[in-house]
Order: structure tokens, then C-alpha cells, then sequence
């Protein structure tokens, strides 16, 4: 549980400093090392070590493409001059990782359809993906390998998303916020089960 309380408690004071996080983001991850899901579910769908494959297919951001072909989407687009949600970059920049927040396609090696993949907040994988290296942390860390906190949620989790919803959640002291970390962590986790 010690990982966990890693990712709230990065969290905290990051909260305060995420438009400065999101400047400090851009330079960091190089479009060209992508890789796409289909490299990181080659060893990432094994049971015993956690499935994160199904777990991310499972999750909202594996459909966060298809969503955007919903009438609810197009109703979204509408009102702020976008005519196809699925095709515009003022929609796909936070909807599929291949945009790498901007308005242009950033990486051809991930698939639009795919939506937001491991690496939109791992890190982009080629330089850490290596079976050597992935099996020894501290390598990987060295090489690129993110380890998320609050602040990589809240490059797409904030407001000026078009359909951001300022009571979204409500905290435990019974506060209404647009994200919370800690409970949205909940329901996308996908961790590496303690050997026994
Ligand atoms: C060649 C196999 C392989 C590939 C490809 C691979 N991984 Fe891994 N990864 C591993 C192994 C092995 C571990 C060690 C934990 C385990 O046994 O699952 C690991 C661990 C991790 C961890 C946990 C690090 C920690 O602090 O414990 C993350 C995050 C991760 N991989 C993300 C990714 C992402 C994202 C991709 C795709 C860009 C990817 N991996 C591709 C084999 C791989
Ligand atoms: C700043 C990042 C960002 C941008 C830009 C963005 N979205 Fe989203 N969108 C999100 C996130 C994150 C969610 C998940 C709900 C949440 O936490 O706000 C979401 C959810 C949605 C939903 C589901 C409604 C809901 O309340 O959950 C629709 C529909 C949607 N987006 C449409 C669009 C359309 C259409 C565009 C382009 C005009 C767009 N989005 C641009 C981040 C973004
Ligand atoms: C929306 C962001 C997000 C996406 C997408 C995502 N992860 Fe993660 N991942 C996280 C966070 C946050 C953690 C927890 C970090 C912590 O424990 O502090 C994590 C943890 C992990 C761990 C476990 C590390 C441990 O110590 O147990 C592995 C392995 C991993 N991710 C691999 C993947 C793979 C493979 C994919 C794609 C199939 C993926 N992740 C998609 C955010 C994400
Ligand atoms: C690259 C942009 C991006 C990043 C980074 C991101 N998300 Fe999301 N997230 C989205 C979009 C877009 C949706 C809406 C997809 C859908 O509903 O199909 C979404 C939906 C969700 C949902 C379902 C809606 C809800 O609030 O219940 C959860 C939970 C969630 N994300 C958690 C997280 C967490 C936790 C992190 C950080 C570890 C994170 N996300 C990082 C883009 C992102």
C-alpha cells in the first residue's frame, strides 16, 4: 500500500502547482519513443502480475475515443464550434494519447482509437520498455519510466475540459470538486500484487 500513498501524497502539494506542472510536463516526454498498448500488453496481461492490459481495457480511458462519437460528445463539440469530436484536435488532445496534448497527431505508432493509453502517464515507452531494463526499477526509472502522480491526472482532469463539472466528486469531508485524485486512483488502479 506504500505506492499508493506515494501517489496521494505527491498529490497534495502538486494540487496547487499543476499549471506550473503542466509547463514543466511538455518538454519530457519526446513524441517519436512511443510505443502504443500493444507493446506494454505483451508482458503486462499476465495474471500473476496483475493484468494491467485488462485492467486499462476495462477502464473509462480505453473508450475515451469512442466517446467521442456519442451525441452527448457532438452536443459538447457543438457548443464550443467543433462539428466532429472524433476528428478534432481540440477534443483528441486530451481523448487520445496520439495528440500528446496538442491540437496535431504527435505519434503514429499509437492508434487515435485507442483512446489514452499506458503512456499518457507512464512515459513514452521505447526508451524503458527493454525486458532488461523493465525488470530492474531503478533502471527504468533512469530511463524514462513515470511514475504518475496527482499532476499527470490533472493535465486532462481540470477545467478546461468542455465538460468539466465543478461537483463531479465529493470529497470525505463532504466537499464538491471536479477530480479527486484519490477516489478516481480507485477506480482505474492496476497494481503489481505483493509476492507471497
Ligand atoms: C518485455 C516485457 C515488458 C514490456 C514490453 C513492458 N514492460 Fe513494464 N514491466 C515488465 C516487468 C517484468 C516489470 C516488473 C513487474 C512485473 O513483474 O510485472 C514491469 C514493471 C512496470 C511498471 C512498474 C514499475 C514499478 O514501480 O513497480 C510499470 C509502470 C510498467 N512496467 C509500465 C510499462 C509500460 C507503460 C509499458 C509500455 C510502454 C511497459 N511497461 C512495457 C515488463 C515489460
Ligand atoms: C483538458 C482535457 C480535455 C479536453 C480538451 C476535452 N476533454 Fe472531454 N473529457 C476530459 C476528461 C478528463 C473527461 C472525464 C470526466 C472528467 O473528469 O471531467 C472528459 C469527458 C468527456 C465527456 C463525458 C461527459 C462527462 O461528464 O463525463 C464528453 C462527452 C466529452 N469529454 C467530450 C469532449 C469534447 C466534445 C471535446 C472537444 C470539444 C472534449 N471533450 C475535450 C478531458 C478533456
Ligand atoms: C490514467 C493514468 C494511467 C494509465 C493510463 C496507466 N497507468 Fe499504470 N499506474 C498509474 C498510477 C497512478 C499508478 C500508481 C502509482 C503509485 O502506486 O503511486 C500506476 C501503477 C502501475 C503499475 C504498478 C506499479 C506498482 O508498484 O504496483 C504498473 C505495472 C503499471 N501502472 C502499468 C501500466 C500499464 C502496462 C498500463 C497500460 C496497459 C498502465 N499502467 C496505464 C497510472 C496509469
Ligand atoms: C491524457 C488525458 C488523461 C490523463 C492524463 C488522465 N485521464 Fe482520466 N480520463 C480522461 C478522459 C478523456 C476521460 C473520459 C473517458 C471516458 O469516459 O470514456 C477520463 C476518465 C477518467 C475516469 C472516469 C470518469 C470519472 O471521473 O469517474 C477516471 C476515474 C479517471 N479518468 C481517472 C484518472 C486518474 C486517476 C488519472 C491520473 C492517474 C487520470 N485519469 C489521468 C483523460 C485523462
Amino acid at each position: 500500500m506504500t505506492t499508493f500513498k506515494h501517489f496521494i501524497f505527491m498529490g497534495a502539494g502538486l494540487f496547487i502547482a499543476s499549471a506550473v506542472a503542466a509547463t514543466v510536463h511538455a518538454a519530457d516526454r519526446d513524441a517519436a519513443n512511443y510505443v502504443g498498448i500493444k507493446m506494454c500488453g505483451i508482458c503486462h496481461k499476465k495474471e500473476e502480475t496483475g493484468n494491467q492490459l485488462a485492467k486499462w481495457q476495462a477502464s473509462a480511458h480505453a473508450k475515451a475515443y469512442e466517446l467521442l462519437g456519442t451525441p452527448e460528445a457532438k452536443a459538447a463539440g457543438a457548443k464550443v464550434g467543433v462539428a466532429d469530436p472524433q476528428k478534432s484536435g481540440k477534443c483528441l488532445k486530451c481523448h487520445s494519447t496520439a495528440y500528446n496534448w496538442t491540437e496535431t497527431v504527435q505519434s503514429e505508432k499509437i492508434n487515435v482509437e485507442d483512446g489514452v493509453v499506458c503512456e499518457s502517464c507512464h512515459g513514452p515507452g521505447k526508451t524503458y520498455m527493454a525486458k532488461s531494463t523493465m525488470e530492474d526499477k531503478q533502471k527504468a526509472y533512469a530511463a524514462g519510466l513515470i511514475h504518475p502522480a496527482t499532476q499527470s491526472c490533472e493535465r486532462c482532469h481540470n477545467n478546461t475540459s468542455p465538460t468539466w463539472k465543478a461537483d463531479r466528486y465529493t470529497t470525505k469531508d463532504g466537499k464538491k470538486v471536479g477530480f479527486d485524485a484519490e477516489q478516481a486512483y480507485e477506480k482505474i488502479k492496476h497494481p503489481v500484487p505483493a509476492k507471497k
